[in-house]
């Protein structure tokens, strides 16, 4: 399905754990569009050595650690990146997020706030850093993209979702901000996907979701958004196609965010009352 939308473009892609994330996906579809990319992820993250295949897969793109936590890994990052693809960058993934809440299983109303800290450092702050890395490194051109993914829970709550729903309404909010001032400063762009549940390890970390992932499935009308296609949808953000599209929250879920109630989840609730009452 390419159409080589991103040819001649630069970007970097963070993220990619295995071929289930989401910047996986991303990074295969970018660089059948055309793009030349550098992978980037924690140093934990690369230990795994996952990475590795998928550089491979694309063009031999250079992989660089960085902490989404460190200002120096994210300034070093950006320079790094500048001098690996010659020139400055046309648009940026940021596909990273992660609470030790969650991962612990420890409830939102007894949270542990060192954790909690963590969980807005990592999964929102980082968003807030690699633009500000970008500026200082002035690692940007003109129109490039920025794009951050987000989760519904910023605005209504989902109990299983934990701390990482507020970190989503910061993570959508620093897009608003820093998109403003990108904007008047360089005509950069800065968004937010907010995709539907997709089985990936941050997802299916989250407790219930199983559930949530089938009932997200059942309310809305296109059903679920994959992770293959978040990532075209991410490679239309990332082209010239929608270049006066910035400070958004985009919702990618099928319709979810606009649907009350399904016909499906209602068929769902008689059954299991006419079970109830047998
Ligand atoms: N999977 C879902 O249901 C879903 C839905 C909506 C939004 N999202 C968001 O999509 C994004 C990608 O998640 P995914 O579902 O592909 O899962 P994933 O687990 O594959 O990706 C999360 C990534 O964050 C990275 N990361 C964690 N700590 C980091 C750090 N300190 N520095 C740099 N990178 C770090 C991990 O190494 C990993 O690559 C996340 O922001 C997630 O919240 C996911």
């Amino acid at each position: 399905m390419a159409h080589q939308l991103l040819k001649g473009k630069k970007g970097i892609i963070f993220g990619a754990l295995d071929e289930r994330s989401i910047a996986w996906k991303t990074a295969l579809t970018v660089v059948a569009e055309g793009a030349e990319i550098v992978l980037s992820n924690a140093p934990i993250a690369l230990r795994m050595g996952k990475i590795n295949e998928l550089a491979a897969l694309c063009n031999n793109a250079p992989v660089i650690a960085a902490d989404a936590t460190s200002t120096t890994d994210l300034e070093t990052l950006m320079q790094k990146s500048m001098e690996a693809t010659g020139g400055k960058l046309d648009f940026i993934l940021h596909s990273i997020g992660m609470s030790p809440n969650v991962r612990k299983t420890i409830p939102y109303t007894d949270t542990n706030y060192d954790n909690f800290h963590k969980t807005l450092d990592i999964s929102a702050l980082s968003l807030h850093r690699v633009l500000q890395a970008a500026m200082k490194t002035d690692a940007l051109n003109e129109w490039a993209s920025v794009v951050a993914l987000s989760y519904i829970a910023a605005q209504r709550s989902f109990p299983g979702y934990n701390d990482m729903a507020d970190a989503k309404a910061l993570l959508e909010s620093i897009a608003r901000s820093f998109g403003y001032q990108y904007g008047f400063a360089k005509k950069v762009r800065v968004n937010t996907v907010s995709q539907s549940p997709t089985v990936t390890t941050a997802g299916s970390g989250v407790a219930g979701f199983d559930v949530f992932f089938t009932y997200a499935e059942k309310m809305s009308p296109l059903g679920n958004a994959t992770a293959e296609d978040c990532a075209n949808y991410c490679a239309t953000l990332f082209s010239d196609y929608t270049r006066m599209v910035t400070m958004q929250n985009l919702f990618h879920d099928g319709g979810f965010s606009n649907t009350g109630v399904s016909h499906l989840i209602v068929e769902e609730i008689q059954k299991a009352n006419k079970v109830d009452n047998i």
